[in-house]
């Protein structure tokens, strides 16, 4: 018999199905306790909901694991490409030589953008942030692909969806970086891959012959592996709320990208930095941040510290600290920021409050060290994690349309005034 476990309300007992996954996760299903017995369960920021099952990302928080349709993600970063990982998760297996090529054709074929959106990019103003552009371009572009709107088109017509996105998005953030500096927009160009070809769009300018560094994309490959899915994170949630209604893969990534633009979320790599260069700048020594991080009545937090899910250390964390080290070494940068940044984690490490609180450093703490390395500006870092989210975004909307997931749609505990009459405002 399955295992059930037994809730007893108002001496009555219910027996709840568990659901045991792949990995031994155990889950109490409560889908149908409401009906039951009137209750619901009270769980603010989900801290302990399971939104879904899920066969794309599992990720062990106590043991620092993460894996992408059962790869570690060490091997990942250190042996693949990013269209693989975007394949892999997408469709759930490794891409044999012809499905990617195939695949990689496919997305280097539409890397264009209509040339009507110029029009649309054009129009914001220089010291728009980039994400906001990104955002608003994304739900911009589903008005050129009216098709895409309808929730019940054939597979093949999905596809193409989420190759135009996967091709489109690169381009688009490039522009809006080329937007920011007032310089003219780069095109895409076919003989570079899918990474070489985005660092030509940020970098290349007419005037000057640019090729792109191989360290530069190397490290760019790996950043984006790294943050190219995280199963039921912010944002990967509200792409699949917004899918669940069925609004299009558009809609739903613009979507994502917003939830991730906060600093509690992708927009820490900014907040990172801007925190590591106030340190230095103000000159005072460490201990004054770390007090203030510790101090319940200053709001101010240590960027890149903590992590909803991980309370040991964060894999990705432990990969990009060497590969910021790499990247440092190979373009020969000395990064006083990065200085900052490894005394800031050496004393955190070693003091109570952050160790009895599992806060450790996450991926953003040295994601940021690299991107500025690479010449990328701080406002971008946040467009840089959306460009490596992307295909986890697609991978989560996609499972859960093709699984017919219910609308999502949690419910309350009301505590707000009980009824009352209506008072004419001169009574008030
Ligand atoms: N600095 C100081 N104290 C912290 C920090 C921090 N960065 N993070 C958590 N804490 C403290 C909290 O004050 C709380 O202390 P208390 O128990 O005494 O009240 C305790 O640690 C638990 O923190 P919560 O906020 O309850 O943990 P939660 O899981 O809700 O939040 C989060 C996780 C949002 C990531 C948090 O650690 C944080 O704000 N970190 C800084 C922002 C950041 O780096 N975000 C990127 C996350 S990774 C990603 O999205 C890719």
């Amino acid at each position: 018999m399955s295992e059930t476990v037994q809730v007893i309300i108002d001496k009555k007992t219910y027996e709840l199905p568990v659901v045991e996954g792949s990995e031994n996760e155990k889950a109490i299903d409560i889908s149908k306790l409401r009906a039951q017995t009137g209750y619901i369960t009270l769980d603010t920021g989900y801290k302990n909901t399971g939104a879904t099952t899920s066969g794309i990302t599992f990720l062990d928080g106590e043991k620092g694991i993460l894996r992408y349709r059962g790869y570690p993600i060490e091997q990942l970063a250190e042996k693949a490409d990013f269209l693989e990982v975007a394949y892999l998760l997408i469709y759930g297996e490794l891409p044999s030589k012809n499905e990617y090529s195939d695949f990689k054709n496919n997305i280097t074929n539409h890397t264009l953008i209509h040339e009507d959106m110029r029009v649309f990019l054009e129009a914001y103003p220089t010291k728009a942030h980039p994400m906001g552009i990104l955002a608003a371009s994304l739900s911009t572009i589903s008005t050129f692909y009216p098709e895409a709107q309808n929730p019940n088109r054939p597979k093949e017509a999905i596809d193409l969806t989420i190759h135009r996105l996967l091709a489109k998005v690169p381009t688009l953030a490039a522009w809006a970086y080329k937007n920011a500096v007032g310089q003219p927009v780069v095109y895409p160009k076919n003989k570079y891959d899918y990474c070489e070809n985005f660092v030509n769009m940020m970098f290349s300018l007419p005037a000057y012959e640019y090729s792109p560094d191989p360290v530069v994309v190397n490290a760019l490959n790996k950043l984006l592996i790294l943050h190219a899915d995280h199963e039921q994170n912010c944002s990967a949630s509200t792409v699949r709320i917004v899918g669940s209604s069925q609004a299009n893969l558009y809609a739903s990534v613009s979507s994502g990208v917003s939830a991730l633009w906060g600093p509690l979320h992708g927009g820490a790599n900014q907040a990172v930095i801007e925190m590591l260069e106030k340190i230095m700048n103000d000159g005072g020594g460490l201990m004054k941040w770390i007090n203030k991080a510790k101090d319940k009545q200053d709001p101010f937090r240590l960027m890149g510290f903590g992590h909803r899910v991980y309370k040991n250390f964060d894999p990705r964390a432990k990969i990009i600290k060497k590969a910021a080290d790499d990247v440092l070494n190979k373009m020969g940068i000395v990064d006083p920021v990065l200085e900052i940044a490894k005394e800031l984690e050496e004393v955190a490490l070693n003091d109570d409050y952050f160790k009895s609180r599992g806060l450790y450093p996450n991926v953003d703490f040295y994601s940021g060290i690299i991107y500025r390395a690479l010449d990328i500006p701080t406002e971008m870092f946040t467009v840089m994690f959306a460009l490596g989210r992307l295909p986890g975004w697609i991978a989560q909307w996609k499972e859960m349309s093709e699984e017919n997931q219910p609308i999502g749609r949690p419910r309350q505990v009301y505590t707000g005034a009980k009824e009352r009459d209506y008072l004419d405002i001169n009574k008030r």
